[in-house]
């Protein structure tokens, strides 16, 4: 049951933006979105949505068919009289020194900052390194509200919808209040807190998960040193409510639009208050010491030189389920093969279009052809029910590289081909 309906202004529609305005008005209120570029606007006013996200398309059709989601070019458009809270929800990429580079947040504020109502609060979704909030604060005249997001790509809209936690911080606590009944109809857990312990509740989310899969990958590695199966490991902590099951399968490294930003922004912070942080700077070298491990092994199946082998690839997109290829692993592995002179040819049944030194193609079985080894880089189930008769056929070798650990290694090995996962025992 809705009780207050508010009126809203979010900034950015990128997966976050567009999430959070498209969930709102879906529980009620009156969203009005903006963004810079013009041609998205007028996209998302015919309800096109760009990014693949299950069930936002949808949620953006009824909340224009209801008319209580509006998009608008430019962040001044979207504020009224009546506007009672506006969502920043603009990049925060990180800079050249591993901090967040809060220029795209700093500059919406200028524009929006004197044309905001008395009361109307300013929360912050992109996540933004503990302080900004009190940094945001000097430079408008209205409270600002730390609300970070804990959305994963791909399962946005599920998760904005049935959240395990609202986490709301601010100096101006009935401000934070005031975000904080926005989720009331989603009944979830409501965290009062002040700004600093909001921003830092999402790096310290965030990087756990980080550190939990560098963890997991390190033990993948040396599972398969040592002849164990890293699934039935993983599955014997798993029971441990302590550890838990989520979140143990090893891969490719760890990748996309959050964590390796988070984690270099962390580390960035500890060190501007004088704080080593090894814990997590060796998560992140784990991460790349990952990629590095999946190259050795493609090395070994080419004979010790990757140069002018042709290699297939499945999967470029960091994870299935989304389209997104923001500090992919996948490209990271097809660029480093590339750069030590492979032919490379990627099907994702995501993307299409350029990508430079790849050629991408439309068909799992053209991007085999011809190829030496295969590497499975991301976990579309689609990949799983390959005929690998066929693949077999087409490949001039035989190793498949499971990265994800994603495929039954019976109907390889029947077709001939020698399926290779990641501390799998061979
Ligand atoms: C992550 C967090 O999970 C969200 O809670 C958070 O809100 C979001 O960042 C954010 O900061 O906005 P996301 O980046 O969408 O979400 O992706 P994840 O599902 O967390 O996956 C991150 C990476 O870890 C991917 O490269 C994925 O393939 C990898 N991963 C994940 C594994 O290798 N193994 C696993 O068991 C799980």
């Amino acid at each position: 049951v809705v009780r207050v309906q508010r009126k809203i202004a979010v900034v950015g529609t990128g997966y976050v933006g567009l999430t959070t305005g498209a969930c709102l008005a879906a529980i009620g209120h009156h969203v009005v979105c903006a963004d810079i570029d013009a041609g998205k606007v007028s996209r998302l006013r015919a309800g096109q949505v760009d990014i693949l996200e299950p069930g936002l398309a949808e949620l953006v059709r009824r909340g224009l068919d209801a008319g209580r989601l509006e998009f608008v070019v430019g962040a001044p458009a979207a504020i009224h009289t009546d506007t009672e809270v506006l969502f920043l929800c603009v990049p925060t990429p990180m800079g050249a020194d591993g901090s967040a580079d809060l220029r795209a947040v700093e500059s919406v504020l200028r524009e929006v900052g004197d044309l905001l109502p008395e009361d109307c609060a300013v929360a912050t979704k992109s996540t933004v390194p503990v302080g900004t909030a009190d940094r945001l604060s000097r430079m408008v005249n209205a409270p600002i509200v730390a609300n970070p997001e804990f959305l994963r790509e791909g399962s946005a809209v599920d998760d904005f919808l049935h959240p395990d936690r609202i986490v709301v911080g601010s100096s101006d606590r009935p401000a934070a209040r005031r975000v904080g009944a926005l989720y009331e109809p989603l009944q979830a857990p409501t965290l009062i807190l002040d700004a600093a312990s909001a921003e830092m509740v999402k790096y310290a989310a965030n990087c756990f998960l980080a550190v939990k899969l560098s963890y997991v990958n390190a033990i993948a590695q040396l599972c398969d040193r040592v002849g164990a199966d890293v699934v039935a490991v993983t599955e014997g902590m798993g029971y441990d409510p302590r550890i838990g099951r989520s979140f143990l399968k090893p891969g490719p490294g760890w990748g996309g639009s959050c964590l390796p930003k988070d984690a270099n922004a962390l580390v960035h912070v500890a060190e501007s208050v004088g704080l080593e942080f090894p814990l997590l700077r060796s998560a992140i070298e784990q991460n790349a010491r990952q990629q590095a491990d999946v190259l050795d092994r493609v090395r070994q199946a080419c004979d010790g030189t990757i140069r002018g082998a042709r290699i297939g690839l499945l999967g470029l997109a960091f994870k299935a389920g989304t389209n997104d290829l923001r500090d992919s692993p996948a490209v990271r592995i097809a660029d480093a093969l590339v750069a030590e002179g492979a032919e490379v040819t990627a099907h994702d049944p995501a993307i299409s279009g350029e990508l430079s030194g790849i050629r991408l193609v439309d068909d799992p079985y053209e991007a085999v052809k011809g190829a030496v080894v295969v590497i499975v880089l991301t976990e579309w189930p689609e990949f799983r029910t390959l005929d690998w008769t066929r693949v077999a056929e087409l490949m001039d070798g035989f190793t498949v590289l499971d990265t994800r650990n994603l495929l039954d290694g019976d109907p390889l090995t029947r077709a001939g081909l020698t399926w290779r996962g990641m501390g799998r025992p061979v």
